[in-house]
């Protein structure tokens, strides 16, 4: 097992955004979480990689209790992240961007750029590599942040809505990336709320609401799960649709 999360709890002050969550994930699937808005799911990241330390529970990766650990020492041991908000380096260009990343692993300079050349290729940006990244549309912006994880060399990629706000022509080219990331042999979970997109790549989906895993299983259970309706659209329609 890669990864196992273990009755995490994360609160803030007196709310539970994440509440008591457990589930394990197999080396070299794609995992997809979903839930309404603010229903932990970023947060569950942030507990993830060490960006946020837990309230309860313990986080164990490739056989290692790394809940405690900060995000640059899980970084090493191979989680990384792209952030739902894009944060790139503006003054940087795509290539110095992604590089930052590649130093996770190597102090050498050529080293890095070889590695961060070959995120750009993965992510199909390396047409913009010299680009001044608050040059770059969003579409582009969103790719260079994956490049910038992956330039972490990382077993473990966490997606926060990589897609958000992309149109649909950029929402598949997205997709065919994601594939060909795990193709390559990275597990990956990925945050996305647009459906069609989640169902079509996820392997398995597990939903949160207020904080707690409220279902898991294969796309097409998670699409008829009752408790998953409710929590998307109220109880009134579960009731139409039961
Ligand atoms: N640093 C923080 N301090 C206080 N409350 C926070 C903090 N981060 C998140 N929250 C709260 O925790 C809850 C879960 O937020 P989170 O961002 O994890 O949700 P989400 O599922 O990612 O939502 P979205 O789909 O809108 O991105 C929300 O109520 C949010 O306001
Ligand atoms: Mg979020």
């Amino acid at each position: 097992m890669l990864l196992k999360i273990d009755n995490v709890t994360k609160r803030f002050g007196g709310l539970a955004a994440v509440s008591e969550v457990s589930f394990e994930l197999e080396e070299g699937i794609i995992l997809g979480l979903i839930g309404p808005n603010g229903a932990g799911k970023s947060t569950l990241f942030g507990c993830i990689n060490g960006t946020l330390p837990l309230t309860e529970g313990t986080v164990t990766f490739d056989g290692k209790v790394i809940s405690g650990n900060k995000s640059f020492q899980n970084a090493k041991l191979g989680i990384a992240r792209s952030y739902q908000i894009v944060q790139p380096f503006g003054n940087m260009t795509a290539l110095q961007n992604a590089m930052v990343g590649a130093f996770c692993k190597t102090n050498n300079y050529k080293e890095a750029e070889q590695i961060a050349l070959r995120s750009l290729e993965t992510v199909k940006l390396i047409k913009k590599k010299d680009v001044v990244a608050k040059h770059l549309n969003l579409g582009e912006r969103k790719k260079l942040e994956i490049a910038k994880a992956l330039s972490t060399q990382p077993k473990l990629l966490l997606l926060d809505e990589v897609m958000a706000g992309l149109n649909t022509t950029e929402v598949l080219e997205m997709v065919g990336i994601i594939k060909s990331l795990n193709t390559s042999g990275i597990t990956i979970i990925i945050i996305e709320h647009i459906m069609e997109a989640i169902m079509n790549i996820s392997d398995r989906i597990i939903v949160l609401s207020f904080g707690k895993k409220i279902a898991e299983g294969s796309p097409e259970e998670i699409s008829k799960d009752p408790h998953v309706i409710e929590a998307y659209f109220g109880v009134e329609e579960v009731e139409e649709h039961a």
